[in-house]
């Protein structure tokens, strides 16, 4: 019996997994898990600050999905019962006809099978008794899957310091950067200084280490070597959530949340209506909403029920739209407008310095079309500054860069 319970909950364990997978939330269990875990949307959920709204989808996702498998468990348990009392019935009643034919001496080959096989039901009925019981496993699977979950935390060190209400200037000093678990620097020696205000244009040949040094300056990585402060304040001492919370971007790998449309676009904020369909409207997505089958409660997920895709200017859109909804005071743009041609990023560019005066805004490009409209454009090379000046200045001052403006140059004509 000992061995055939730990086979049964071992069963039990798999059917357990099974009857999760197939649950119809599971794929969004998964999805909510994988969200917090996945590379590539770690950086727009960390940001954006959306761990609290997932886990807290998941977790009530999760109650729900207990309560349907339970349901279907308690069902199995009176059925498997039913059958005990049935099958008992059943040997009772052979037993009585069996030794009643032993002493009537009318005992055949025919009637010993019967009984043998009614033996086999026995044995069966009771290993489901066992597997029954084994719904106390049940739940403890759940709370261990449950605390696995809430347990995922961030290996980060969090500083105390709230970001200042009004900043003066972003300093780098001396910043050195090699990615954990790799041997190559990517950063050498890098340091400058961004006023409160500013627009900041990043540019180098794919490679020099433009989303690296924006992702430092996010704080998804610590310097290697150096460091980086707003006025006196090193980033890392700086409260991580306070320090997002005046960030915002639109990178070039935006996420495609498989959420709601109203979910993309305010990710930890709170809700506010007219301003989403202002930043929707501001990101060029009025016509969007227009369109009857769409409204701020579609799943963006053809693979969800009533799910909806888009395509990938929409998403793009998406993205900028969550970007401007953030609104934070330093803003970063990583070449969210790849897939444009030259002519177009350089308008969305032109247009999002405009519209946003009071910020300060870096955005990265490895076309120079944009960088007319930028303060200060800072040059990197194989992860050095070539040079950090106005872009007139530069192409007086600094070779390099000339000959890659004028080899560019005629795309934008
Ligand atoms: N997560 C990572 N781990 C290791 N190396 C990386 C990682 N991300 C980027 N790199 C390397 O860092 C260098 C600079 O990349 P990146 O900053 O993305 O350049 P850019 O944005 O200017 O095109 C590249 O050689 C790239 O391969
Ligand atoms: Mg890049």
């Amino acid at each position: 019996m000992v061995p055939q319970s730990i086979s049964y909950y071992r069963i039990q364990q798999q059917s357990f997994e099974t009857m999760v997978e197939r649950s119809k939330n599971a794929r969004y269990l998964h999805y909510y898990s994988s969200l917090l875990l996945d590379r590539r949307d770690a950086k727009e959920v960390r940001l954006f600050n959306m761990f609290p709204k997932i886990i807290e989808k998941y977790i009530s996702l999760f109650e729900q999905t207990k309560k349907d498998v339970n349901q279907i468990r308690r069902k199995q348990l009176t059925t498997s019962s039913l059958f005990v009392v049935l099958t008992v019935g059943v040997f009772g009643y052979g037993f009585y006809w069996f030794t009643n034919s032993v002493r009537t001496g009318a005992l055949e080959v025919g009637v010993l099978l019967m009984f043998v096989s009614v033996i086999g039901y026995i044995s069966t009925s009771m290993a489901r008794v066992v597997e029954d019981s084994s719904l106390l496993y049940d739940s403890l699977l759940w709370i261990e899957k449950y605390f696995n979950f809430l347990g995922y935390q961030d290996d980060f060190k969090n500083g105390t310091q709230s970001f200042p209400d009004d900043f003066n200037d972003i300093n780098v000093k001396n910043l050195s950067f090699t990615y954990p678990f790799s041997d190559t620097e990517i950063l050498h020696n890098v340091s400058f200084s961004v006023k409160s205000g500013e627009k900041v244009a990043i540019v180098g040949e794919n490679g020099s280490g433009k989303s690296t040094l924006v992702k430092l300056l996010m704080r998804f990585y610590d310097p290697t070597n150096g460091k980086i402060s707003v006025d006196n304040y090193d980033l890392k001492d700086i409260n991580i959530f306070d320090l997002h919370k005046n960030l915002s971007a639109t990178f070039q790998d935006f996420s495609r949340f498989k959420l709601t449309l109203k979910e993309n676009v305010i990710t930890g904020y709170s809700f506010n209506k007219d301003r989403v369909n202002n930043v929707l409207k501001a990101a060029g997505l009025g016509d969007l909403l227009v369109n009857d089958h769409l409204n701020l409660n579609t799943m963006l997920a053809k693979d969800f029920e009533n799910g909806t895709d888009l395509s990938g200017g929409q998403w793009q859109k998406v993205a900028l739209a969550r970007d401007l909804y953030a609104d934070g005071k330093i803003e970063f743009l990583d070449e969210p407008t790849a897939a444009l041609d030259a002519k177009s990023e350089s308008e969305i560019y032109q247009r999002f310095l405009k519209e946003n005066d009071k910020k300060t805004i870096f955005f990265v490009t490895h076309r120079l079309s944009a960088v007319r409209f930028a303060d200060k454009v800072l040059f990197l090379d194989s992860g050095k500054i070539s040079g950090f000046d106005t872009h007139t200045n530069l192409l007086h001052t600094n070779p390099k860069y000339k000959e890659m403006y004028d080899l560019q140059k005629n795309a934008y004509l």
